[in-house]
């Protein structure tokens, strides 16, 4: 295994070690406040402790911190990959500044989310930094499979990002509103997020077994166009290059 692939491996393990983790302990967290806020709504004495809202947000902005940060690893591994491959700051070194700026951007603006205390200033973080994420998700060597979108790693793993950010930026509304509308607005998000995580074990691994290892790429590369003499070829067929 050369270096390129121990940079791959970064985010997967990132996502099993630190996010997947992270993710049991929020819903469960987030399963004991409903348990208490229902309990002591009905009139009856809660066993939850009261901290436990606090540990449910606390790991909110753990877990907001890591998806979005795994996101951008391996966006930067797919895109710094075809930089690096096809020596772009050669004959586009604008494209290169650009990318290297967004990915800054990015981060800045997540940063700043994290900071925001007005509604309007979380607002404005938040939709910099889903901007952000979407366009360095359109830029070349990311491997997006959007005519299968529906079982794309990509378009689940920036929707479940999108949603993690959204979460982060509505956290004050959730308590101010006596409507308990954001509350519901939190609870459909927070499930979706889950479903899309369960989408990223299954389609993650199976991109683990789509990215051939470096040694691997030449023979891969060298079956597809094969294979491609033989019959049209479709975006599925072609390999995963890192
Ligand atoms: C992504 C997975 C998440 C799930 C499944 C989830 C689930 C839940 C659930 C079930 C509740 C209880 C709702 C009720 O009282 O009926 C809750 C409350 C809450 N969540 Fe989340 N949540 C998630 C992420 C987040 C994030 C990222 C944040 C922000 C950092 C957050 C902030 C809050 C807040 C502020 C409350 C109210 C806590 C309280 O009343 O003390 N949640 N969440
Ligand atoms: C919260 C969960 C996850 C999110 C948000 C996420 C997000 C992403 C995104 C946006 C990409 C770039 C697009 C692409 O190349 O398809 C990607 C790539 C990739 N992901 Fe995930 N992913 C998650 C979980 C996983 C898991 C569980 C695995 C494997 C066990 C995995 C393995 C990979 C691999 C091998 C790649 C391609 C290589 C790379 O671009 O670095 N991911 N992921």
């Amino acid at each position: 295994m050369d270096f390129k692939d121990a940079i791959l491996l970064l985010h997967p393990v990132i996502v099993v070690t630190i996010v997947f983790p992270l993710m049991g302990l929020i819903a469960n967290r987030g399963l004991r406040v409903r348990q208490r806020r229902l309990q002591l709504a009905s009139g009856y004495k809660s066993k939850v402790s009261p901290v436990v809202g606090q540990e449910h947000v606390q790991t909110g902005h753990w877990l907001t911190g890591a998806v979005v940060g795994a996101t951008l690893i391996a966006l930067a591994n797919d895109i710094f990959g075809k930089v690096i491959g096809e020596q772009l700051w050669n004959t586009n070194s604008f494209q290169v500044g650009f990318i290297v700026l967004l990915f800054g951007a990015t981060i800045a603006s997540v940063a700043l989310l994290y900071q925001a205390q007005q509604i309007k200033w979380k607002a404005t973080f938040a939709i910099l930094a889903g901007m952000g994420l979407v366009i360095l998700g359109c830029q070349d060597g990311v491997y997006r499979k959007t005519d299968q979108w529906y079982t794309s790693h990509y378009y689940y793993g920036i929707a479940a990002s999108l949603l993690m950010i959204f979460s982060l930026s509505i956290l004050k509304s959730i308590y101010q509103d006596r409507t308990q509308r954001w509350r519901t607005v939190h609870i459909v998000v927070g499930s979706a997020v889950a479903l899309l995580f369960l989408g990223q074990a299954i389609t993650g691994t199976r991109a683990l077994l789509e990215v051939p290892l470096s040694w691997q790429e030449s023979y891969i590369q060298k079956l597809y166009e094969l294979q491609c003499d033989a019959k049209p070829c479709t975006v599925q067929s072609a390999p995963r290059t890192p």
